[in-house]
């Protein structure tokens, strides 16, 4: 099956707004501390770059690549594909997600730092499918709610493609 974009769900000016109210959310959150902000590779790209620069605190810039594999409703195991370099004792970390689909990789990666020795452990997500959610877990900040419906652009990818473009579009079949 090969796919086309079909049209565009949200457009990049919407984007930039939102993200500049997580930004200040997140500002006021963590007043007074220096947060590691960790960019979940590679679908975070984009909108981790847009959102440290509208957080006005001393953030700690970090990424980390991972995948989930598991089975049925537990959170299964996280494979560590290239690791982040700051040691999270002691640390609040903010996890900078693209999307929240299942929940899977979010909740084991916010396990592992929490074994890590975080002091704290937030998940920030541009987008949520809550529909599609498997395990318990909640996005602390969340962009938009979205509905059951596969996205690209903007950092997200269908087989590699579309992540470069501006808006979050959704995709259609090509007939
Ligand atoms: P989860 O562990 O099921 O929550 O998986 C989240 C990951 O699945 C995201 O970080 C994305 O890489 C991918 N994903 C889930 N939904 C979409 C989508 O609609 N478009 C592109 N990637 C998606
Ligand atoms: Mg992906």
């Amino acid at each position: 099956m090969s796919y086309v974009l079909d049209k565009v769900l949200i457009d990049g000016g919407s984007i930039q707004k939102r993200v500049k109210e997580l930004g200040e959310q997140i500002t006021r959150d963590y007043a007074g501390k220096q947060p590691v902000a960790v960019c979940t590779l590679r679908g975070a790209i984009p909108f981790y770059a847009d959102l440290i620069r509208v957080i006005d605190l001393p953030v700690t810039v970090d990424t980390i690549t991972v995948s989930s594999y598991g089975s049925g409703t537990t959170s299964g195991s996280l494979k560590v594909i290239s690791d982040m370099r700051t040691d999270v004792k002691g640390r609040d970390v903010l996890i900078v997600d693209d999307i929240i689909d299942s929940g899977k990789t979010s909740l084991a990666l916010e396990k592992m730092l929490k074994e890590r020795g975080a002091n704290s452990v937030k998940i920030c997500a541009l987008l949520d499918k809550p529909s599609r959610r498997v395990v318990d877990i909640k996005g602390d900040y969340v962009g938009f709610d979205i509905p059951d419906e596969f996205v690209v652009g903007y950092g997200l990818d269908w087989d590699e493609k579309f992540r470069n473009l501006p808006h979050v579009y959704t995709l259609k079949s090509r007939e």
